[in-house]
């Protein structure tokens, strides 16, 4: 697997395709929390890297406290620096295999499911099957956010993974594009069926790079 701390200099850059990525993201967690307005509201981030889109999100707002966020990274670095920079948020990091079903027991469904970075990292069978353990991450009317590049590196799936969603119930909010050479992509999509349970013997996902 990659080197994921190195990984996240990237963002040291702000015209970087990353840095664009990580601004929509942002927005779209902003806006998910402006819809909510005072509701207490879960949120769980599955391969949060160091958890700078919802932790800066979060930071600034004075509604922070109705927010119960989790944050699964499998990276012991990338988790701590996680740790200290949402020190005073209600966001709890763990430290584990986001791939491993056993580790979301009592965190979902959740209100705000955050699947960023992930999707152009594994397999196309692990990413469709993702997809359509999403409803069990999502509580009825539930926001997820998703990513995935489409770079040279890898096929474009886009439109797969947008009707992906849609077979599993989602209706999409937003599907954004940059046509730089590293092509990143983002989308958000609202789950409006029914609920479901994630099955607790089938691994979600392994990581191939
Ligand atoms: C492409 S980065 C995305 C990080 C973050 N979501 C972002 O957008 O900045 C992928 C992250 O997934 C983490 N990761 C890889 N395999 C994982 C697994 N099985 N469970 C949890 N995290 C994993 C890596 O350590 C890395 O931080």
């Amino acid at each position: 697997m990659r080197d994921y701390v190195t990984w996240h200099e990237e963002y040291d850059d702000p015209t970087s395709g990353l840095s664009w990525r990580l601004s929509r993201v942002r927005d779209h967690i902003g806006e998910f929390l402006d819809r909510t307005a005072g509701q207490s509201v879960t949120a769980v981030s599955l391969c949060a890297g160091d958890g700078r889109d919802l932790i800066a999100v979060l930071a600034p707002r004075e509604d922070a406290g109705r927010v119960a966020a989790t944050l699964v990274e499998l990276n012991p670095e990338l988790a701590d620096r996680a740790r200290v920079t949402a020190q005073g948020l209600p966001v709890h990091v763990i430290t584990a295999d986001a791939g491993d079903p056993a580790v979301y027991v009592g965190l979902v469904p959740a209100d705000l499911v955050v699947m960023v970075g992930i999707f152009g990292n594994i397999s196309d069978p692990d990413l469709q099957g993702l997809i359509r353990s999403a409803p069990a991450f999502c509580r009825p009317g539930a926001t997820l956010i998703w990513s995935r590049g489409r770079d040279d590196d890898i096929h474009d799936l886009n439109d797969q993974v947008r009707d992906w969603f849609a077979q599993s119930g989602f209706a999409e909010i937003a599907y954004e594009e940059r046509d730089t050479p590293d092509r990143p992509s983002m989308g958000v999509v609202r789950y409006e069926g029914e609920p479901m349970e994630l099955d607790p013997t089938r691994r979600l996902f392994t990581f191939i790079r």
